[in-house]
């Protein structure tokens, strides 16, 4: 069976169960504080499970991209070193909110397995869960009695907490879970050890393929359990783990998931897989994360100095260093493979298809620069060894950590590099230089967020901010949080006006009215689907009622730069052609900010046809089509523009301006009509990474002022020309001037150097057979006292020249010394400038037979050229 059949038979299997099929959240998520990646099915049902928003379906399934590299699930170490993990896959899972729970869960998955796909019900154990001590929680007999009545008793096993509890993070929903293994091991292996004894033991054929999750309780920020008001299920089954089962393979990466992409890597790398471990950890490290990272950059997150592009960067990275180290691939592929990840998912994840190009240039990109860096880091731990050759033969944990800091050496690379030039590796160093970096930047990023405390009761921050600017409300439940070393307090009311930062335009900003008292809000945040208002002060009485209050300037400002935002991406399309697609937005009160794809450097023609399109349709006042709670199907086939990455409801808000010029899906806020934004005026244009470009602009008051700005400096200009006709002119007649008198004054210095050269060549001194010249030459400059050196390095093959210069007040010294004695007696006049320069206070250098330095003390300017002379004599002797 196909990888997609089997993908399509799950849907359609619960379907028929009366859930309903959804599509993979985005993988990238983008307002949860607690996480970066989706790392399972269930978290984008979070707030359904902890009663934040209520289901509009009871039943749901669907196939969802995880990916598990950071926080509480990360495989990222384990990935390629084993057959069965992968930093991205896909997991099948099926959700009851609040409706059937353990019973429906457990006999539907094992109808499934066993009468759908016709799985051998003897290659299958189940666990269920022990119970904790620490948690107070008994075992789960419920569960185990269930399955009494499906499988042989021997199948059935306890579990302990770790693997038979689930929780998503250190905080959130959680509950009691039962895993279902398969063991795919031979007859004969089978006979020879129990498969019981084999499972949660490690074993690349007895693997967990399903987790079905009993969600019951909330775990609190003080690690106690709180009991959610409804159960509901949560189930997980890996895909490529099943996929791998029902083909009859023993490793994931032999499926048709990753047979093509195993292909390719061994046809680039020129090695068999299958031959050799080591190449073959590679080969599956290379064909998992290049997967990973397509799939997050289709989602929308570009590879970055910072959080989840940081992560990103570093899968990527990872797959670089295991096909320069183990696979001896010298140029950059892995951008190769997305041809054949496209084909492997075409149909079903259309976000790689339709941004394949995209893809293959940012990742090019990407690995392009990490090979440069893995060069300069390999020329820096060479110099490391030749320097250290002679010494304890260590390389010390500190420059490893430096290697893996600056360069992205891993500590196993620097260990196997130490060991090919037998040195050993300094391991525990690194360890502490790694968590001391770990500890200080945790220390930089922590936050604290105490429990709500719950104030009263209703629904949470139904947001009516699209109508009005102000509202009366109460406070629903808020909490203490540091941050920082500061105080802040999140709120939450059971209405609001306040729009919460999200699609790029930043939250609103306010007050909280109570009849004594007034509290500011400074900003309005996201977090899932919750909006919370920040304040730096404590609500003094949460009960009483309130008047909210959004800052009605700043919002005003706000929204016509969103509104600005649609007619620029709009104008882009027209302009640049359809390629262009947003790759992220910034859209603040003083300025809006545009990510795109474009793979060259805009023409200014192309800025200014831009800027003229906007402002037209400015000029058209075009009023705002705002439609709500429109099927997101239909939206789209209409022609609404929607991002990929983002993750939409199921009804969706569409913003028009114009029918065939700007349609959007969006949940942004908005001018009533364009002729509010004023005026559009573009202020930069640059590169944000490979094929990806950035507009900055301002509209409004914004660009009136920037335009002001830029007349004030002209008409300043203007002025200082003395106002003539045209600017252009005066300022060419100007720098034509000044180059004739540069000209001018080049051909006067050099009649003057013909004086000074005389001058010196007069006071030249012979001793001993070596012609000397020692003496400050006033009124000279650097440039002028070089072409004299250089001449009289010509004129005279035994000179020894030691110039002093006055500078813009600063003192300078200048040696330069005849070939035959840098020849002959080994004088170097860069390393006798560094010495003489610290009694100027300065430093300099050069070549062995010229060199020059600076320094700030002028007074010492004689005795460093003194000192200079017996340097050298002392060398001559
Ligand atoms: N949330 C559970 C898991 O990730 C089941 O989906 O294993």
């Amino acid at each position: 069976m196909l990888a997609k059949d089997i993908r399509q038979k799950f849907l359609d299997f619960y379907q028929q169960k009366d859930h309903k099929i959804i599509e993979s959240a985005p993988m990238v998520l983008k307002n949860d504080p607690t996480l970066m990646f989706t790392n399972a099915g269930m978290n984008q049902f979070k707030d359904i499970f902890l009663e934040n928003k209520k289901a509009s379906d009871k039943r749901v399934a669907n196939s969802q991209k995880c990916l598990r590299v950071s926080g509480k699930h990360n495989d990222l170490e384990e990935v390629g070193k084993d057959t069965y993990h992968h930093t991205m896959f896909e997991m099948l899972g099926n959700w009851s909110f609040g409706d059937y729970f353990k019973k429906e869960a457990i006999e539907m998955a094992w109808e499934l397995l066993t009468q759908v796909y016709k799985l051998d019900k003897k290659s299958l154990y189940v666990t269920y869960f022990e119970g904790s001590v620490e948690d107070n929680l008994g075992p789960d007999d419920e569960t185990k009695k269930m399955w009494e009545s499906l499988i042989d008793e021997s199948r059935i096993l306890k579990g302990n907490k770790a693997d038979n509890f689930w929780e998503m993070g250190d905080v959130g929903p959680c509950g009691p879970c039962s895993e279902i293994h398969i063991d795919l091991r031979t007859a004969e292996e089978k006979s020879k050890i129990d498969g019981k004894e084999l499972v949660n033991a490690g074993h690349p054929q007895v693997v967990e393929i399903w987790n079905l999750v009993f969600i019951q309780y909330n775990r609190l920020s003080d690690g106690h359990l709180q009991l959610l008001p409804n159960r509901h299920v949560d189930t997980g089954m890996g895909f490529e783990r099943l996929c791998m089962a029902l083909q009859k393979k023993t490793s994931n990466y032999d499926t048709d998931l990753f047979a093509p992409l195993i292909k390719a890597i061994g046809e680039e790398s020129k090695q068999k897989y299958g031959k050799n471990e080591q190449t073959d950890i590679a080969i599956r490290v290379i064909a998992d994360h290049v997967r990973a990272v397509a799939f997050a950059i289709a989602d929308g997150q570009l590879p970055s100095n910072t959080g989840a592009g940081y992560v990103i960067r570093r899968i990527l990275r990872r797959a670089v260093r295991y096909a320069f180290s183990f696979l001896s691939i010298q140029k950059s592929f892995l951008f190769t493979l997305v041809k054949e990840l496209t084909e492997i998912y075409a149909g079903i994840y259309p976000e790689l298809q339709k941004q394949q190009e995209f893809i293959e240039k940012v990742m090019l990109e990407e690995e392009n620069n990490f090979r440069k860096t893995l060069e300069s880091g390999l020329k820096r731990f060479d110099d490391y060894i030749s320097s250290h050759s002679k010494a304890d033969k260590i390389v010390d944990g500190n420059f490893a950590f430096e290697l893996y800091d600056t360069f992205g050496f891993p500590p196993d690379l620097t260990a196997l590099l130490a060991e090919e030039n037998s040195f050993s590796f300094d391991e525990t160093g690194f360890n502490k230089a790694m968590s001391l970096q770990k500890k200080r930047s945790k220390d930089a990023s922590k936050k604290e967020l105490d429990d709500w405390v719950n104030v009263s009761e209703g629904e949470n921050s139904v947001f009516v901010g699209y109508d009005h600017l102000e509202t009366d409300c109460k406070i629903i439940r808020y909490r203490k949080v540091q941050a920082s070393g500061k105080e802040f307090y999140h709120i939450i009311l059971d209405k609001t006006p306040f729009y919460a930062e999200s699609g790029g335009q930043t939250g609103d900003k306010g007050v909280l009215s109570f009849e004594d008292d007034t509290i500011e809000i400074i900003d309005t945040i996201k977090e899932n689907e919750l909006t919370i208002h920040v304040s730096k002060k404590q609500p003094k009485d949460a009960k009483s009622r309130c008047r909210a209050i959004v800052l009605a300037d700043n919002r005003e400002n706000t929204s016509a730069n969103h509104s600005a935002t649609h007619l620029l991406h709009a104008s882009l399309k027209k302009i640049l052609g359809n390629h262009v697609e947003q790759k992220g937005s910034l859209v603040r009160a003083d300025y809006l900010r545009f990510d795109f794809s474009h793979f060259q450097k805009m023409t200014d023609e192309e800025i200014r046809q831009i800027e003229q399109m906007v402002n037209e349709k400015i000029r058209e006042n075009i009023a705002l089509d705002e439609q709500r709670n429109v099927p997101f199907k239909e939206a789209i086939a209409k022609g609404a523009t929607a991002l990929f990455g983002e993750k939409y409801s199921e009804e969706v808000r569409v913003i028009t301006f114009e029918e065939n010029f700007s349609s959007e899906l969006c949940g942004g806020t908005h001018v009533q009509s364009t002729g509010e934004i004023g005026v559009f005026k573009i202020i930069s244009e640059s590169a944000v990474s490979a094929g990806v470009r950035r507009i900055e602009a301002v509209t409004g008051q914004a660009a009136e002022n920037w335009i002001y700005t830029r007349l004030e400096e002209l008409s300043a200009v203007k002025k200082l020309l003395k106002n003539p006709q045209q600017i252009t002119t005066a300022v060419e007649a100007l720098l034509k001037d000044n180059q004739q008198m540069a000209k001018k004054i080049e051909s006067l210095q050099a009649e003057k150097s013909g004086g000074v050269k005389e001058e010196i060549v007069a006071k030249i001194k012979e001793e001993n057979g070596i012609k000397w010249f020692k003496g400050i030459l006033d009124g000279s400059d650097s440039k002028q006292v070089k072409d004299i050196a250089f001449q009289l390095r010509q004129q005279f093959p035994d000179l020894i020249f030691i110039a002093g210069i006055i500078q813009s007040e600063k003192p300078q010294i200048c040696i330069m010394i005849s070939d035959s004695f840098t020849a002959s007696h080994g004088l170097d006049a860069g390393k006798i400038v560094r010495e003489a320069a610290v009694e100027i206070k300065g430093g300099g250098g050069g070549q062995a037979f010229f060199a020059t330095a600076g320094g700030s003390d002028v007074s010492k300017l004689k005795s460093a050229l003194d000192k200079a002379e017996s340097i050298i004599k002392n060398e001559l002797n």
